[in-house]
């Protein structure tokens, strides 16, 4: 007897048929993974956070005006007279906070894991340039909401810009659209924030994942990366035990991280609803003006040590960050064979968390 097939099955079929979407699913899904792999799912998480951060923000693009004098008056209004308002715009506020966090916890367990070595070099300075667009789109959002917070945090955190060498003056008017923060900085960061960035980290995040995906994860357990142009391909029987199938075991174990994190995600935007001050004032400068606190250790270093050293070693330990898998040329993987990296990482680490917690507390 023929079994009648369902609905769902047999548009799937008709899609198949033209667009042979089977062999693409099988693509993308049938894929192995280290068994000794540990990912902390830090890279899915940021993703996810990205996803709901594209979701609020639509919504919240929905009421929001960009205008000095609407701005503000539109965020009351998303809070207090649009449903659930105070909710989406707690959850995206929440959510860049976390996404910046995690993305930096992504690059952590790939430092310590020897995981950007060859062949990763182009997954890890991609993103490299991903964590620089997760910060631009903190750094231009939180201006947005206009209030005296947002107004002096980002007068502040662009006289970070201005402190940089010889283009500091020029980046500081770029960014702020004239001398001084205006109506033209709000609807620059406004453009940049809504547009700009999520387009460049679109295109980015699409090379990243598509990289991840052709080479698979790198195994921690080996003894070194290899040093050719290729990934060895696993063959005999022995190699493949120690590999796991991407689908259905982590994705099933990435989806319920996803899920912890929705639910820690409400919780907190629930418990701790992102605040609004009074309206911007350029007259009056606030007692404590601080930039958004992944930025406190730049802004910190700026105040108690001579500027030119305050700009230079930033700018400095970005570029080696960045290009970090062809400066660093030990091919060991384990930390115990890679005490440099290790040490100056430690150390880096400590000293950017002791600036932050300096300048929370000053
Ligand atoms: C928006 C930010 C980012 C997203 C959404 C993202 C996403 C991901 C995902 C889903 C993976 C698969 C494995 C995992 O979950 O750990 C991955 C792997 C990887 N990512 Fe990212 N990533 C981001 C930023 C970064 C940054 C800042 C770096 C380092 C500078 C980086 C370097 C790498 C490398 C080298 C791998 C391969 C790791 C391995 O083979 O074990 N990513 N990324």
């Amino acid at each position: 007897m023929q079994t009648q097939k369902s609905v769902a099955w047999r548009v799937w079929d008709w899609l198949d048929g033209r667009y042979k979407l089977a062999s693409l699913m099988d693509a993308l899904l049938h894929v192995e993974i280290p068994r000794s792999a540990r990912t902390f799912y830090f890279g899915g998480i940021t993703l996810f956070f990205f996803i709901v951060q594209a979701i609020t923000g639509i919504l919240l693009s929905l009421y929001y005006q960009p205008s000095p004098d609407r701005a503000y008056d539109s965020i009351l209004f998303i809070m207090n007279e649009v449903n659930f308002g105070w909710l989406i715009r707690s959850v995206h506020s929440w959510g860049a906070n976390l996404m910046i966090l995690f993305c930096v916890l992504h690059l952590l367990r790939i430092f310590f894991q020897g995981a950007y070595k060859a062949p990763r070099e182009i997954t890890w300075l991609v993103g490299g340039l991903l964590l620089g667009v997760t910060l631009g789109f903190g750094f231009t959002g939180y201006l947005l909401p206009w209030d005296q917070r947002a107004f002096w945090a980002t007068t502040v955190g662009s006289e970070i810009a201005g402190a940089v060498p010889l283009v500091g003056k020029t980046l500081l008017v770029v960014l702020r659209g004239g001398a001084e923060v205006t109506a033209r900085t709000l609807s620059r960061f406004f453009g940049i924030h809504v547009l700009a960035m999520p387009a460049a980290l679109l295109a980015l995040l699409a090379i990243h994942l598509t990289f991840v995906h052709q080479q698979g994860l790198a195994d921690p357990s080996a003894e070194a990366a290899p040093q050719g142009d290729m990934a060895p391909v696993p063959e005999s029987g022995q190699e493949k035990k120690k590999l796991l199938p991407f689908f259905p075991h982590y994705v099933l174990d990435e989806v319920i991280a996803w899920y912890v994190m929705l639910a820690a995600l409400i919780v907190l935007a629930s418990l701790f609803p992102a605040g609004l001050e009074e309206p911007a004032d350029p007259l009056r400068t606030p007692e404590h003006a601080k930039p958004e606190w992944y930025f406190l250790f730049l802004y910190q270093g700026l105040k108690v040590v001579p500027r030119i050293v305050g700009v230079t070693v930033p700018i400095v330990g970005g570029v080696v960050l960045l290009l970090l898998p062809f400066v660093d040329r030990n091919p060991h993987l384990a930390p115990a064979k890679r005490p440099i990296a290790i040490a100056i990482g430690v150390v880096s680490l400590i000293g950017i968390i002791a600036f932050t917690i300096w300048g929370w507390l000053s």
